[in-house]
């Protein structure tokens, strides 16, 4: 008598491109999956499907997205039943393109659709997996397995952006804002709670600019903070990327009075020259920057300053450039992500002359990079000698609340918080031993 053929559970691995709302869509795109039956996968090779969630916000990144999807042709070929998602901010963006050169790609799915997501898998899978019908739905969504939460989870509270930054490909590929109802969001905080996570980083791109009704009223940033600080269990809060405009004192008061929200603000500045962020379009001067970094660290003691920062922006001269370094002398972020330019088609700058040659770019991003690490330096030697309080994230590494990374020897558990005496540092990381 034959055999029933051995029902395998199918297996997705998620490569998430760019920024923390890409992995945050990877995450959320990979539920229906897990819904269908599909576990985690480590690595392509064990994988039946694969999802690509992929960023456009810089030439490179798209490149990036490019390559990988390229170099799944043999996997692919390997297996003509394994399923290639391909989603995100370059799927949206170039998704003809995509679907054009890689004709092996099932589904492209770019950053506008993905909460038509679970249908769009739904008719994908129906159509390759007609044979495997009966083994699938012997999965039923609830008997999907529960993953466990990542110490560290990301949540997201609004998609898009009403900005029109001159540089920037975002508000094209994600639209315009969308927020999340307060009570969705509180679930799933409570939901990643239970599932293990100690810290939620709440995502947007302009994260501070969330507004919503919630019981007749109107809630703004600041009152999601202050509701999310009574979750049960949580024990930091974090958020990413607010837009300077947006930081008031509602917001700062918050952040001073809910125990979870961390002392740490990650507030792009772009450039500190008042005619280039002008032609930015980012709808403040260096001046008023500086006072929302002052009514920051007034409201916060002990607030980290993080910063995002663009070189070689059209026009800009060695005077422009010069006056970034010098307000970031100033305002000391203990950190900074630092770009070239990349101008992207479709955004207002990119019709403008890419002026600003490689070299020079290449040689304002070193100097940049230099002060930057000099200043990381400085705010990571002060606390030699000084007990910190770290949430352990892997075995040995953790981080701060400011946000600051931490390794030490012998063995925490992940979820752990623990006191670190502080003895040293690395060029961006604390080493210390456990109190
Ligand atoms: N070129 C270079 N950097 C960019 N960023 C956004 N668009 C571009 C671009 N076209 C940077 C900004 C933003 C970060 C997420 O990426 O600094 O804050
Ligand atoms: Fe892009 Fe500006 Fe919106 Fe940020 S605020 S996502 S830089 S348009």
């Amino acid at each position: 008598m034959d055999q029933p053929a051995e029902i395998r559970p199918m297996k997705l691995h998620t490569i998430a491109l760019g920024c923390q709302m890409s992995e945050a869509d990877a995450e959320e795109m990979s539920a229906p999956l897990a819904s269908r039956g599909f576990s985690r996968a480590e690595s392509p090779d064990e994988a039946d499907a694969i999802l690509i969630s992929t960023c456009t916000v810089r030439q490179h990144a798209e490149d990036r997205a490019i390559s990988l999807i390229g170099s799944l042709k043999p996997w692919k070929a390997a297996d003509p039943n394994r399923v290639l998602i391909v989603s995100g901010c370059a799927a949206e963006r170039a998704g003809d393109s995509i679907r054009r050169k890689f004709p092996y790609v099932d589904l492209v799915v770019g950053a506008k659709s993905i909460a038509r997501f679970p249908e769009l898998v739904r008719e994908a899978l129906d159509a390759r997996f007609d044979a495997l019908r009966e083994q699938r739905e012997s999965f039923a969504p609830e008997a999907a397995p529960t993953e466990a939460s990542p110490v560290s989870a990301y949540l997201t509270i609004m998609r898009g952006c009403n900005y029109s930054c001159s540089y920037c490909i975002v508000p094209s590929v994600r639209g315009r804002e969308l927020y999340r109802p307060v009570e969705d969001i509180l679930n799933e905080a409570r939901a990643k709670v239970a599932a293990g996570a100690k810290e939620i980083m709440l995502l947007g791109q302009t994260v501070n600019s969330y507004e919503s009704e919630h019981d007749g009223g109107k809630v703004g940033f600041g009152d999601l903070l202050r509701l999310m600080d009574q979750t049960p269990g949580l024990e930091r809060l974090r958020f990413m990327s607010p837009h300077p405009y947006y930081v008031d004192e509602r917001m700062l008061s918050a952040m001073a009075e809910c125990r979870a929200v961390c002392e740490h603000l990650h507030l792009p500045l772009q450039s500190a020259s008042a005619r280039v962020l002008k032609l930015m379009r980012r709808n403040y001067t260096p001046a008023a920057y500086l006072d929302k970094v002052r009514a920051a660290r007034s409201a916060v003691p002990g607030i980290v300053i993080s910063t995002d920062i663009i070189v070689g922006f059209p026009t800009e001269t060695e005077d422009d450039f010069q006056e970034t370094l010098d307000f970031l002398k100033e305002v000391r972020p203990a950190w900074a992500y630092c770009f070239k330019y990349s101008p992207r088609e479709g955004t207002r700058s990119a019709s403008w002359p890419d002026d600003v040659s490689r070299e020079v770019k290449e040689d304002r991003l070193g100097r940049l990079n230099r002060l930057m690490d000099e200043l990381t330096s400085k705010a990571l030697n002060a606390h030699i000698g000084r007990t910190v309080e770290v949430l352990c994230e892997e075995p040995g590494f953790g981080r701060t609340r400011q946000g600051f990374n931490a390794k030490w020897a012998g063995v925490t558990r992940p979820g752990e918080a623990v006191s670190l005496a502080v003895t040293g540092a690395t060029k961006r990381t604390l080493l210390g031993e456990i109190a």
